[in-house]
């Protein structure tokens, strides 16, 4: 590279998409580039997006039309389209947006410096219209395997994965001393709504070896929370002694799909061949005991046995937490989906894990408005937050994505308001029900994550500081303060601090007296809660 390139990266979506911008910049840094965090001062321009629901695209579409107008104005900017949009418009962005120089989709990130770099030289020698499309374009998932092959594409996404630089950054959340570790890529579910499985590809579930010296290698560099990834955790199970290994080392393979949970038989029969979702669980717990929280994200309802409990149970460093989106308390509505299970089946899955796991903290999703929806149907899914202890559920009104089997066969027939009406009341029962939960902390230590300086906080101090140099602070109706309200010095104030306990619940406390903030961020300490509202807990530091 001739000269040194800044970059900005700017990731939408979910935690895939987090980490897989982590290993973007962490490989495009050890290549030379600069890592900047304004758009506005960088040589290229990346987005990595999200196309779960249309809204997720929108975000994206307005980010890359300004950049767009900024290029026809003349500015120099490589401007990139990264993730799950990139592979799931495919071309057609580009057609819609000729300012785009590359695009390059998840299953295929490793390509991303390849790229630039072919972009680079294509303008250096000002061909860069006449580059050929493949010289601009990686898409990735599903339609890349048309043209190499599933295990060609995922030794090279696992090298990616496996070599990342990871350095513990002090200015993230916990000091970074949080990571995440994919232990599955894509999904082979195919719930009707969800574009997940078009833009991911086929489900692969990485080698046991691989995921445990990944964690080894954050664990020396300081991480004390890993929380694995994959879009259905649960059904992790790695086949060993296959023919596909490469000079003797576990390559990723494709998942077993739910026929290996289903037939009893054949689970009997590989048991001694196999790393099941239990059995990983334990091994990280075993082998990397320097890892103090080690959690995952997201699990599937159906097939949960009671080992991936036992093992929770049992395993003091991992967290009593589990992330297990019912989606919707209609059997007829779930049906329509695809989920694969029923209302009573969820209920039954989640009184297993209250009995097993002392404490679980349980979150979720559901979508509102899914097509036919009917207020029958909608009752019953206030009936089943009533019924299961969540901590809380995201709420999502159903978007109808491009390619899903839902678009093809239903109707979006559920009119917006009704959607609105519907999330707005799940919001107000959810709240009730975190406020019970959130309630029964209330006189109990725990221990947290200390994370950062409260926002609020972050605020006060800002508006203090602005104070101090004379400046005029609005408030949130937009009144300007008078200055001797602000009067107090930061300093005769106690810091607020906010951290996580294992089971995900947040925790509002001060720093002690003659303690900086900064020393507590990014360790674990105990704490007792002395108060609750509905979305989080309040306590005082111990010792
Ligand atoms: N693999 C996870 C979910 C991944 S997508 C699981 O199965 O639980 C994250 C969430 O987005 C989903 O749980 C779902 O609630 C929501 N979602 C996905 N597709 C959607 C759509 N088309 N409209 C609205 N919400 C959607
Ligand atoms: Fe989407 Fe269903 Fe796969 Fe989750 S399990 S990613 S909702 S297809
Ligand atoms: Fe979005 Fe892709 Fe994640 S669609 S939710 S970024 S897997």
């Amino acid at each position: 590279m001739p000269q040194k390139k800044s970059v900005y990266l700017e990731t939408f979506g979910c935690q895939m998409n987090e980490l897989d911008s982590e290993l973007v910049t962490g490989q495009l840094e050890s290549l030379g580039y600069e890592i900047v965090d304004r758009d506005t001062s960088a040589d290229v321009v990346l987005y990595n997006t999200c196309s779960v629901r249309e809204q997720a695209e929108n975000k994206a579409w307005s980010r890359i039309g300004l950049v767009s107008q900024r290029k026809r104005d003349g500015e120099e900017i490589i401007l990139g389209v990264l993730g799950c949009m990139a592979e799931r418009d495919g071309h057609d962005l580009l057609r819609r947006h000729p300012e785009v120089d590359l695009m390059c989709g998840p299953g295929e990130l490793d390509q991303l410096p390849m790229l630039l770099d072919n972009i680079a030289r294509a303008r250096a020698l000002e061909l860069q219209r006449q580059a050929p499309l493949e010289h601009r374009v990686a898409l990735g998932g599903s339609r890349s395997r048309r043209w190499s092959t599933l295990q060609a594409a995922q030794d090279n996404l696992e090298m990616l994965d496996l070599s990342r630089a990871f350095h513990p950054d002090p200015s993230a959340r916990a000091a970074g001393r949080s990571a995440y570790v994919r232990i599955t890529r894509g999904c082979n579910k195919f719930c009707t709504y969800c574009v997940v499985p078009h833009t991911r590809g086929a489900e692969v579930h990485r080698p046991p070896a691989d995921i445990v010296e990944e964690c080894r290698i954050l664990a020396d560099q300081g991480v004390l929370e890993i929380t694995l990834l994959g879009q259905t955790v649960n059904h992790y199970c790695y086949t060993h002694g296959t023919a596909l290994s490469v000079a003797g080392k576990e390559v990723a393979q494709v998942g077993p799909g739910l026929n290996a949970f289903r037939k009893r038989e054949l689970r009997r029969e590989t048991a001694t061949r196999t790393t099941s979702f239990a059995d990983l669980l334990h091994l990280i717990h075993e082998s990397v005991p320097s890892i103090q929280r080690l959690r995952f994200v997201t699990s599937y309802p159906r097939d949960f046995g009671d080992e991936v409990l036992q093992v929770i149970a049992d395993s003091e460093r991992i967290c009593s937490y589990l992330h297990v989106p019912a989606q919707s308390g209609s059997n007829r509505i779930l049906k329509l989906m695809n989920r694969g299970y029923s209302v009573e089946q969820y209920l039954d899955f989640i009184e297993r894990a209250c009995a097993l796991i002392p404490d679980v903290s349980i979150a979720g999703d559901i979508i509102v408005g899914f097509p036919t929806e009917t207020e029958e149907d909608f009752e019953a899914t206030i009936n089943l937050l009533r019924k299961v202890p969540f901590k809380n559920n995201f709420i999502f009104k159903y978007s109808e994505r491009p390619g899903t089997v839902a678009r093809g066969r239903f109707a979006d027939d559920v009119p917006l308001a009704t959607k609105k009406r519907r999330n707005n009341e799940l919001l107000a029962v959810q709240a009730e029900v975190s406020a019970a939960v959130h309630q029964r902390w209330v006189g109990r230590e725990t221990t947290v994550l200390v994370e950062q300086i409260s926002k609020q906080e972050q605020t006060r101090t800002r508006k203090n500081s602005l104070a101090a140099q004379g400046g005029v602070t609005l408030t949130a109706n937009g009144a300007s303060l008078e200055q001797t309200q602000l009067s107090e010095t930061p300093n005769s104030v106690p810091k607020q601090l906010s951290g996580r306990t294992s089971g995900d619940l947040i925790v509002f406390f001060d720093c002690p007296p003659k303690t900086s903030p900064e020393t507590l961020i990014g360790t674990i300490q105990p704490i007792s809660i002395t108060r609750s509202s509905a979305l989080n807990l309040y306590g005082t530091l111990n010792g």
